[in-house]
């Protein structure tokens, strides 16, 4: 593949495992042209008229699903949500047939949050449609990592040969697996920090430095990423108990001292504040965390361009 790729090979997002460096690229540059639009008075182009998107979320979400729509309503795509507690879902009826009926109807994308790693790729399979994976299960949250790429290289100029900590429950995370993927894909040097407990078996083919000293992770990072304690997944056991977290892995302003300078703080949310991190470093001048709120929609917009056909069109953004 050449270095500079026009278009995403596939009809669908399923993960940055899947991803070149170039598909990377491309979607991180089209985003910022994105993110030009939301800077308008009017903040709509016509790049997605006539496409339908649907967006099916069987777990709960506030900045996913809402940026996700936000993006289609600004490409002028027609879109509709699937509220789970109202449909056929809680008759019984199964994932394949629910999508398989949406299917009938002839979106152009679904997009899919589910609590089942592997779901989004099983849809694939079935649908005409491209599946665009909004987090799944314990395994990917693509269109984060990528959005998470994008306030750091706005911030830095650059990946390439950056320190990037990331601090908290690696084990449940699907933002920690997107991020790695894609840090690791565009060269940048990534420390996992965490409890030996939350840390997933043989992280270190993952291509990241792997420590329990959350000092050792933070010195002299260009970016702090912390993970959200994932209390819903877990059934106890993992830790003493959240304030002790906070006492050892924690992101206090004192840690925050050993980054460099001028690092970043980040946070996929929600957050727990006191268990992962303190309100001064949430709230503090290094914390870049509603931009990555903000980038969310300007990636979406690009992702959804790119998969749906935008990019055949010159007249787009
Ligand atoms: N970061 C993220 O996925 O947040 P939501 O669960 O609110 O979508």
């Amino acid at each position: 593949m050449s270095d500079n790729a026009a278009r995403l090979r596939g009809k669908d997002l399923l993960g940055i495992a899947d991803l070149t460096p170039s598909e990377i690229s491309l979607i991180l540059d089209t985003a910022e042209a994105m993110k030009e639009v939301s800077a308008r008075p009017i903040k709509k182009v016509p790049a997605l008229r006539g496409k339908t998107v649907i967006n099916l979320f069987y777990e709960p979400s506030t900045r996913t699903r809402t940026s996700f729509e936000v993006a289609e309503k600004r490409l002028s795509a027609d879109t509709l949500n699937i509220a789970i507690a109202t449909s056929s879902v809680v008759k019984g009826e199964t994932l394949i047939d629910t999508a398989l009926n949406l299917e009938a109807m002839s979106p152009d994308l679904i997009v899919m949050r589910h609590a089942s790693s592997g779901s989004c790729h099983l849809l694939a399979r079935t649908c005409r449609a491209g599946i665009v994976n909004a987090g799944d299960g314990m395994h990917e949250h693509p269109t984060q990592g990528l959005l998470d790429a994008f306030t750091i290289r706005e911030r830095k100029g650059r990946l390439q040969g950056l320190k990037v900590a990331i601090v908290g429950d690696m084990l449940h995370s699907r933002v920690f697996r997107s991020n790695v993927y894609l840090l690791a894909k565009m060269g940048a040097e990534v420390w996992a920090c965490g409890p030996p407990t939350l840390m997933p078996a043989g992280i270190e083919q993952m291509g990241v430095h792997a420590t329990t000293s959350v000092e050792e992770a933070v010195k002299d990072a260009d970016a702090v990423m912390m993970l959200r304690i994932q209390l819903e997944r877990m059934e106890g056991g993992f830790f003493p108990s959240l304030r002790e977290y906070f006492q050892v892995f924690g992101m206090t302003p004192e840690r925050v001292r050993l980054a460099k300078p001028d690092a970043i703080i980040m946070h996929p949310g929600p957050m727990n504040r006191g268990v992962e991190i303190a309100s001064e470093v949430a709230d503090g001048p290094a914390s870049v965390i509603l931009d990555q709120v903000a980038n969310g929609v300007a990636v979406r917009m690009a992702v959804l361009y790119l998969l749906a056909g935008g990019g055949d069109d010159e007249t787009a953004a």
